[in-house]
């Protein structure tokens, strides 16, 4: 196993908040353990065109607070193509970079893997992504700062559903995944949630109306998906207009909001712990994992796992939601 001497690392896909903290971990990790650093900046995007500066500690100053990614972040076509990537391996190597770290979430892992078998390249992933969709992983660097924007924006929501006794129907990010719909609901009170997972099993809608929807209050919020299976919140609410007119009913899409803002303790913790880890797996010689963690310890995922688009949603939430929304 030849020794690392040069580390590259990326930011690809959505961006999220906490990324910059992974940025600044891997970054002084790597230099702690005497390999040189090298920011590429907008993803892939920018190892095929060799968008590459050395980073020393000082560049990952002042930034664990922030969000986005100072890195920048972007989504390549051209690397899902065996000559994007070919390119890509080309740029490595007038850079003398040995190996990457990407931080990203199911895509760019998913690039991560398919570059690291076709080169022999060691390359670690660290979960960056609001989605928290990777499997092998509790939590994602991102999740929990969306879900604390979400259930502030909910909060929000409530004052004016119940002065209005409105029925809201809220639209979150996910990208068909419940995580942040599922979770959401229950800390902010919500009523019910409508996620992909159950999409094709059961009609989500008419379960929660019939289950006594509204009994008890004049006013309700239900999380939506964003996803093609559940329509997302605007088709919902079409739908209750038509079935059930009796409500007075209202959409609000959470969109890019979610993504941004100044990461959440959590988040940077997480982030930071990965970064650490990222580089000793790279050192111990391991390759083609993601860094994951589960019951607050750091685990090794191979690419292949965390990326199978299969992580199951805890059924716990689930039915606490249910007795909650009585
Ligand atoms: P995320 O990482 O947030 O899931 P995307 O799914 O948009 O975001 O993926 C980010 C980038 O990763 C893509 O623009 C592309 O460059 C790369 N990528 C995604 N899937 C593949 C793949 N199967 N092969 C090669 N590269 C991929
Ligand atoms: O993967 C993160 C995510 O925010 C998803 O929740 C959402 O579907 C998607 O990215 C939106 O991406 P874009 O940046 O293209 O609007």
């Amino acid at each position: 196993m030849a020794t690392i001497k040069c580390i590259g690392v990326l930011t690809s896909g959505g961006d999220a908040p906490g990324m910059n903290a992974a940025i600044r971990s891997v970054t002084r990790t790597a230099i702690y353990h005497g390999i040189r650093v090298k920011g590429i900046y907008r993803g892939y995007k920018g190892l095929i065109t060799g968008e590459i500066e050395d980073f020393e500690t000082q560049h990952v100053s002042n930034i664990v607070q922030r969000g986005g990614t100072i890195l920048k972040t972007a989504r390549c076509p051209e690397f899902c193509t065996p000559e994007g990537r070919a390119l890509a391996y080309e740029t490595m190597r007038t850079h003398g970079i040995d190996a990457l770290v990407v931080i990203g979430g199911d895509g760019s892992l998913s690039g991560a893997r398919e570059f690291a078998e076709e080169f022999d390249i060691p390359i670690v992933g660290l979960p960056g992504t609001i989605d928290n969709d990777l499997y092998g992983t509790d939590l994602t660097i991102g999740y929990d700062t969306a879900l604390n924007t979400i259930v502030s924006a909910v909060d929000k929501i409530r004052d004016t559903a119940s002065s209005h006794d409105r029925l809201f129907f809220v639209e979150v990010m996910g990208r068909e995944a419940g995580f942040l719909a599922l979770n959401g609901a229950i800390a902010s009170g919500a009523e019910a949630a409508i996620i992909p997972e159950f999409a094709f099993e059961k009609d989500q809608l008419a379960e929660t109306i019939e289950n006594g929807f509204r009994k008890t209050k004049n006013s309700s919020i239900v999380l939506v998906s964003e996803s093609e299976s559940t329509g997302g919140a605007m088709k919902v609410a079409e739908r209750v207009e038509k079935e059930y007119p009796q409500f007075d009913v209202r959409v609000v899409i959470l969109g890019h909001i979610q993504r941004g803002g100044s990461p959440s303790a959590q988040d940077r913790i997480i982030a930071s712990r990965m970064g650490v880890a990222a580089i000793e797996a790279l050192l111990e010689g391991q390759r083609n994992v993601m860094i994951g963690i589960v019951n607050d310890a750091l685990v090794y995922v191979p690419f292949s796992k965390a990326i199978k688009k299969n992580k199951p949603i805890d059924t716990d939430l689930v039915e606490a939601l249910r007795i909650l929304s009585i």
